[in-house]
């Protein structure tokens, strides 16, 4: 999603792009710099890749203060009319913005009248002309508070005045930081940009806003100036002794090491100590809720805690659950997932469970997020920066920590004590399998328009995951079913040679899973199984490839299910010439609903 990157100090145009370059891990699809100096304001923009906006900027003499931008299209198509910085009538004001303004029809419809023209589909000129429009009877931090105030949905801004020699932000519900060393200072959507920059940082809280010149930082609520302390930067992140061509494949490998990392993490006590606040008597269900990969995390996670503790567990689809209108109070408790923790659907869904008086914990990869902050507590899943769009990494250890999660429960409710030897054995044991065979399979696989995965109970879950990462980074179609579905509808989409992969990994259900598998076989289909079970050589006859993982005894399995797939999908999408970190019209991290 879009990303924003504000400078002051000399020869800006440098460090704005190479600030730009780290958040393109989020998505983007245009970008724009505004660069200024005493007098001058001059404004690039392009459509497509940082380099291109690299390519046409020109240096401003004596620049002195800048701000960036990169876009995610969500109103008006992605071209350089609608790329950021957007400017007012008069020119005077320039400003980049991530989220959504809600109200930007009416607030839009009233300039009109007032006799302001738009040049962009983009709900984010109207700050700038609402800003010019305020300006007419104020200074520019009231023009600021003033437009602010007119504003309802998500917006972190920063914004520059041509006569004016300060770097302003605002902050409220979407995320922006502030950094200063001796010299200079950043403000930032996302803190990877103080890499390099400053140790420390100021989290800005929602509806502040404030300004930067070259002595000070200074922060503004509703009632006035206000003293924030800074944090500190703490980017966990795995060295890699290979050098890999793409992030993803890099993060797929940083698995065992998550793991290690993650156990090393909830070994010691007092990391347990936070639920001692949760009141488990009054704890009658559990709601877990998080969305695409990390809704694949709670279906696994609330199976999981169900069997250890027997209480009611669900999972939900954040966007759903919000107007689901869930039965959820004082007796629930939302277990809300998420790798950047500002998923705005998880965070509404956070929202909702607080207004309704549930207990929450965030599962989160992101340790200085809204979702970590925010919840009542809060499990890390220590798997370091993740880059890639497809999550590969934090899956696994999303799974992990739910896996954790549920022993936790398991001691707080009395019924037994916490131990981590499952996850112990799997960190001992950990494979990522033979890359070779996954390579052939990733050949095969590419020339396919669809493909089918089918499951039953966990298996499903990891077959919802499988066909996620492949659609997501090779466009395939894949379709997931539970396999006793196949006979209700599907199987009229079986032609010869249609694969079929088949999750085989729960002993209780595999002969009837193989039995529907073959139901497809019988059609024409070519099965490719996974499973951790030894078969007979004429039974796999039947399949047209086997990927053996190795059997993790219980609710740890589907961490081993799903590598391969990973793999499989990495390569899948590099036959195909698909650059598998930026999968095309997806974001890193999505913070609008
Ligand atoms: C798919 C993927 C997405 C995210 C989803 C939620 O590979 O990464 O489906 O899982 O957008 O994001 P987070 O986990 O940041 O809340």
């Amino acid at each position: 999603m879009c990303g924003i990157v504000g400078f002051l100090g000399d020869n800006p145009e440098k460090i704005l792009i190479d600030r730009l370059k780290k958040l393109e891990y989020r998505g983007y699809d245009s970008a724009g710099v505004a660069v200024k100096s005493q007098n001058k304001v001059n404004i690039f923009k392009s459509k497509g890749e940082i380099k291109n906006l690299e390519n046409i900027i020109k240096t401003t003499e004596n620049a002195c203060l800048g701000i960036g931008h990169t876009r995610w299209a969500t109103h008006g198509k992605p071209d350089e009319i609608n790329a950021h910085p957007h400017l007012s009538s008069d020119g005077k004001w320039i400003v980049v913005h991530n989220g959504i303004i809600e109200n930007y029809l009416t607030l839009k419809d009233k300039l009109v009248n007032d006799g302001y023209n738009f040049y962009s589909e983009t709900d984010t000129e109207i700050i700038a002309k609402l800003l010019e429009y305020y300006s007419k009877s104020g200074s520019t931090l009231d023009a600021i508070k003033n437009t602010v105030n007119k504003l309802n949905g998500s917006f972190a801004l920063c914004i520059l005045h041509k006569d004016d020699n300060h770097l302003f932000f605002v902050k409220n519900r979407s995320p922006l930081y502030v950094a200063k060393n001796a010299d200079n200072v950043m403000v930032a959507s996302d803190v990877v940009c103080f890499k390099g920059f400053s140790e420390e940082y100021y989290n800005i809280p929602d509806g502040y806003y404030g300004f930067a010149d070259s002595n000070n930082v200074k922060f503004f609520d509703k009632l006035g100036e206000v003293q924030l302390s800074t944090s500190e930067l703490d980017l966990c992140e795995f060295e890699s002794e290979t050098t890999f061509k793409h992030f993803m494949l890099k993060e797929i490998y940083e698995t065992a090491p998550s793991i290690k990392n993650i156990l090393e993490h909830y070994s010691l006590k007092n990391n347990r100590k936070q639920f001692d606040k949760i009141d488990f008597s009054k704890i009658k269900k559990f709601k877990f809720v998080g969305c695409g990969t990390a809704y694949h995390a709670c279906l696994v996670g609330s199976d999981m805690l169900e069997e250890k503790t027997n209480v009611e567990c669900n999972a939900y689809v954040a966007s759903e659950f919000r107007y689901s209108n869930p039965k959820i109070g004082e007796d629930t408790l939302v277990v809300l997932v998420s790798q950047s923790g500002e998923t705005a659907d998880t965070l509404a869904a956070l929202e909702l469970a607080r207004q309704k008086g549930a207990y929450t914990v965030a599962i989160v990869n992101v340790e200085y997020s809204t979702l970590a902050k925010c919840a009542d507590c809060y499990l890390p899943i220590k798997a370091g920066v993740e880059v890639g769009v497809a999550s590969t990494k934090a899956y696994c250890a999303q799974l992990a920590v739910l896996y954790i999660f549920s022993q936790i429960i398991y001691e707080k409710m009395g019924l037994g004590s916490f131990n981590l030897d499952d996850l112990e054995n799997l960190s001992k044991n950990f494979e990522y399998g033979n890359v070779t065979e996954f390579k052939l399979l990733a050949d095969a696989l590419k020339y396919n328009d669809r493909i089918f995965m089918i499951g039953r109970g966990v298996d499903y879950y990891s077959a919802l995951e499988a066909s996620l990462k492949i659609k997501e980074t090779s466009y395939i179609n894949s379709d997931t079913y539970y396999a006793g579905e196949l006979k209700h509808g599907f199987l009229a989409l079986i032609e010869n040679d249609t694969y079929v992969i088949v999750f085989a990994t729960d002993k209780k259900v595999l002969s009837k899973t193989i039995s529907n598998a073959e139901e497809a076989r019988a059609r024409g289909a070519k099965l490719i199984l996974l499973t951790c079970f030894d078969f007979k050589p004429h039974e796999l006859d039947n399949f047209h490839y086997v990927i053996k993982v190795k059997n993790a005894n219980g609710p740890l399995q589907s961490i081993l299910n799903i590598v391969p797939w990973q793999i499989i999908a990495y390569y899948t999408s590099i036959f195909k010439g698909i650059n598998p970190d930026k999968p095309r019209n997806l974001a890193k991290s999505v913070t609008v609903e």
